[in-house]
């Protein structure tokens, strides 16, 4: 690492990396994300994230792997803008098609209209293809020998991973109704390592869905034994290590 690199604020070098790349991660978490790649280092696995978007988490993880081992798994469908419909209610939900099965995304939990039309339309306006962008992002800042993107969902990632898959962090900003919430759990969580880390965004805020499933699956599960609300988005637990 440079002398340069070393000396420079990890806030500092995670802002300039993340400048201009839409989402909505704010800095306070992405710190977050990455002190936990650090921390992790001593474990065997990966870094595992469900819902990436243009790479804004993506980037500041795969930032901190590569300054340690391993690779960030980023799992989304990337859905085109021809991929959303318009609800009755005004809000917004996706359909997409992978491999030849069909995917639909927020479901239970919609997006709301005002949202959609202030945020992903404008940006669906210059970027339609958000796998394109999300490559082009991961490229321009020198990462991608370290970020792959699995384009799908915990289910199809799992479905691929291979019985020897391990992770020590994963960071769930995908599908935030409940019952997807929970696949993702239940697909996720039996790869991470004893004394890995596991990251919700939007938790405690208004996703009952979210905080309903992190109940069920961390704060009520004697596997974890560490678990605080890190930032104002962002929980964190720590799966328990065995004592052999
Ligand atoms: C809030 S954005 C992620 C933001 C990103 N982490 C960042 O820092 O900018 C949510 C993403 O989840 C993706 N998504 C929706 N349903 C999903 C699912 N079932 N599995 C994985 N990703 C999903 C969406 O396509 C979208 O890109």
């Amino acid at each position: 690492m440079t002398p340069a690199r070393v000396e420079t604020p990890l806030v500092a070098e995670i802002e300039a990396l993340v400048d201009g790349v839409p989402g909505w991660s704010p800095i306070d978490e992405l710190f977050t994300l990455s002190t936990l790649v650090y921390a992790t280092a001593h474990l065997p696995g990966d870094v595992v994230e469900v819902g990436s978007w243009f790479g804004r988490s993506a980037i500041a993880l795969g930032a901190a792997v590569r300054d340690t081992h391993g690779l960030v798994h980023c799992i989304d469908p990337f859905p085109t803008r021809d991929d959303w419909r318009q609800n009755a209610d005004g809000s917004y939900s996706f359909e997409v098609e992978i491999e030849g099965q069909r995917h639909a995304g927020y479901q239970e939990q919609t997006v709301w209209g005002a949202p959609f039309e202030a945020h992903l339309a404008p940006v669906y306006a210059s970027q339609p293809s958000v796998l394109d962008g999300f490559l082009a992002n991961i490229r321009s800042r020198g990462l991608e020998s370290v970020v792959r993107p699995h384009r799908g969902t915990a289910g199809t990632f799992a479905a691929q991973a291979g019985p020897d898959f391990r992770c020590r962090l994963i960071f769930l900003d995908g599908d935030h109704g409940g019952a997807a919430v929970d696949d993702d759990l239940r697909r996720l969580l039996p790869y991470l390592v004893d004394g890995g880390w596991i990251c919700f965004d939007d938790a405690f805020s208004v996703y009952e869905g979210v905080d309903r499933a992190i109940h069920a699956h961390i704060i009520d599960n004697p596997a974890f034994d560490v678990a605080r609300q890190m930032t104002r988005k962002c929980f964190a637990a720590r799966k328990r290590e065995r004592v052999s």
